[in-house]
């Protein structure tokens, strides 16, 4: 017996004598694309620019390729002998498939262009095999996220630039359908019991979905890409995000093994400052990293990397991120790199810090450096233990070395605005000095913020550690100047 069985029959479907061109129906209009910031992370999870968007205009060929798509695709399923699909290798299953969409496509005849055919044939093999409209958006490399808000407002960003995509879902239940399919990837399942799952694509993509009731306008998703090459130093220094020299000073703290704090909003560049460091850590030096949703794609040789998971469906199973420090601590690393501290595996880190493991960063959700001090002390609170303060403060001055404050600024432009260092204490103070920082003076006519970078003038009193590595940076780094962004 062959895999389907052949009698295709006619489509159900009445048929139009032609396709008409144009006429294009109009679907709600909106002038600007929302502001879309998923909640603090979910894989998408970043500010971005306000974009306008063109009308979504859809066709009425369009309309009626898409009911054409659906017809076949059904006609697919109920001629597709499951049982003995399963029995074939892969390849000559999606042949045999495409083979069959196109006899289907073909009773067709007279209404598809051959072009249409071949993207008809296309769009049903990816709704068989992958993940339907998505698949078109997971080829294209530049795409770093994918936000479906509703089965009809799919948005992409691309080279941090946000935009609606003209992809879309037939209606709720088809998204629901693929998403029911990616989170089957990881063995999990979503219901209105457990209305969110994160999930990862078979490349290694994140995917966050959340269905009703939570969500309100029915499901949505949040796919970060993984594999999007990450942006390295020599393009963030290209775009402005911060000056050759602040990079020569990063640098050289990180082979140093000072410890270093990047600290920002979210989607402020954070985890893109953070793997753009890394490149300094030496090839021969184990490293682990830990993360709540894994993205850093470290350059290393000697790199393990683990991830929390989440409790399973009856509540069991959680590992956080302070189990894996904990745990991470036994697998002799030299340096332990945090994606971002969120709660109590602030205090095992700075113990990590401040017990040999030296050369370790992490990122924190902070406006500035003090403030980002303020939120380290919150966060140790979470563990549970009762420090005394100026102990506690005592604690991070001396596992701390350099902060780093990432931001996102006006109009959108992401930039490093303070480069600063940790001196020690005064009475129950933690001294911060700057070394660096970036003073905005307005916003041009493109509503982009402007301004310079200063060189404070003041010597880092981490050069001492620096120079005892060996490692030399030369004098005028530290002159005071101005550098114009
Ligand atoms: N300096 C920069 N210029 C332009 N885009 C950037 C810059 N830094 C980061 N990005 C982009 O911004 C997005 C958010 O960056 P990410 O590092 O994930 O932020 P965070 O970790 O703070 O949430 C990513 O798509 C990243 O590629
Ligand atoms: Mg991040």
């Amino acid at each position: 017996m062959g895999l389907f069985s052949r009698n295709i029959s006619v489509a159900a479907e009445p048929v139009k004598p032609s396709i008409p061109v144009g006429s294009p129906v109009e679907e709600q209009a909106p002038v600007l694309a929302p502001v879309v910031s998923p909640p603090r992370g979910a894989p998408g999870a970043r500010a971005s620019v306000l974009l306008p968007v063109t009308p979504v205009v859809r066709g009425e060929r369009e309309i009626y390729f898409e009911k054409m798509k659906v017809r076949i695709h059904q006609q697919l399923v109920d001629r597709l002998d499951v049982q003995n699909l399963k029995t074939l290798p892969p390849d000559v299953v999606r042949q045999e498939v495409r083979g069959l969409i196109k006899e289907l496509c073909q009773t067709e005849k007279g209404l598809l262009n051959s072009s249409d055919q071949e993207r008809l044939m296309d769009d049903v093999m990816d709704e068989t095999f992958g993940l339907g409209p998505l698949e078109t958006l997971l080829k294209d490399s530049a795409i770093t996220d994918i936000l479906v808000n509703r089965f009809d407002r799919v948005y992409v960003e691309r080279r941090g630039r946000l935009e609606l995509s003209d992809v879309r879902f037939r209606d709720n239940q088809h998204l629901r359908q693929i998403i029911d399919r990616i989170v089957a990837i990881v063995g999990r399942r979503i219901d209105e019991v457990s209305p969110m799952a994160d999930a990862r694509l078979t490349d290694g993509s994140r995917v966050n979905a959340i269905i009703p009731p939570l969500a309100l306008e029915g499901p949505a998703m949040s796919i970060r890409r993984f594999g999007a090459k990450p942006l390295q130093l020599e393009d963030l220094i290209r775009a402005g995000a911060f000056p050759a020299c602040v990079m020569d000073f990063l640098a050289a703290a990180v082979q140093a093994r000072c410890n270093v704090i990047i600290s920002g909003g979210t989607g402020s560049g954070k985890t893109t400052l953070l793997n753009c460091l890394s490149r300094y850590i030496p090839a021969e030096e184990r490293v682990i990293t830990i993360e709540d949703a894994a993205e850093l794609q470290l350059q290393q040789p000697h790199v393990v990397r683990l991830e929390t998971r989440p409790a399973n469906i009856e509540g069991k199973g959680e590992v956080n991120q302070r189990d894996l420090v904990k745990n991470c601590l036994r697998m002799r690393p030299d340096r332990v790199i945090i994606g971002e501290c969120r709660s109590g595996e602030t205090l095992d880190m700075l113990q990590a810090m401040n017990t040999g493991h030296d050369g370790s960063m992490t990122t924190v959700h902070a406006n500035s450096p003090r403030d980002a001090l303020g939120r380290i002390e919150v966060m140790v609170a979470m563990a549970g233990y009762d420090l005394p303060i100026r102990a506690l403060r005592q604690q991070i001055s001396s596992a701390v070395s350099v902060i780093v404050q990432a931001q996102r600024l006006t109009g959108g432009k992401r930039k490093v605005t303070r480069v600063s260092e940790i001196t020690g204490m005064e009475g129950d103070q933690i001294q911060v000095q700057d070394i660096f920082a970036f003073e905005q003076t307005g916003v041009d006519e493109n509503g982009m913020a402007t301004g310079h970078f200063i060189v404070t003038g003041i010597r880092p009193k981490c050069l001492e550690r620096i120079e005892s590595r060996g490692i030399s940076l030369p004098a005028e780094l530290f002159l005071r100047k101005q550098i114009q962004a």
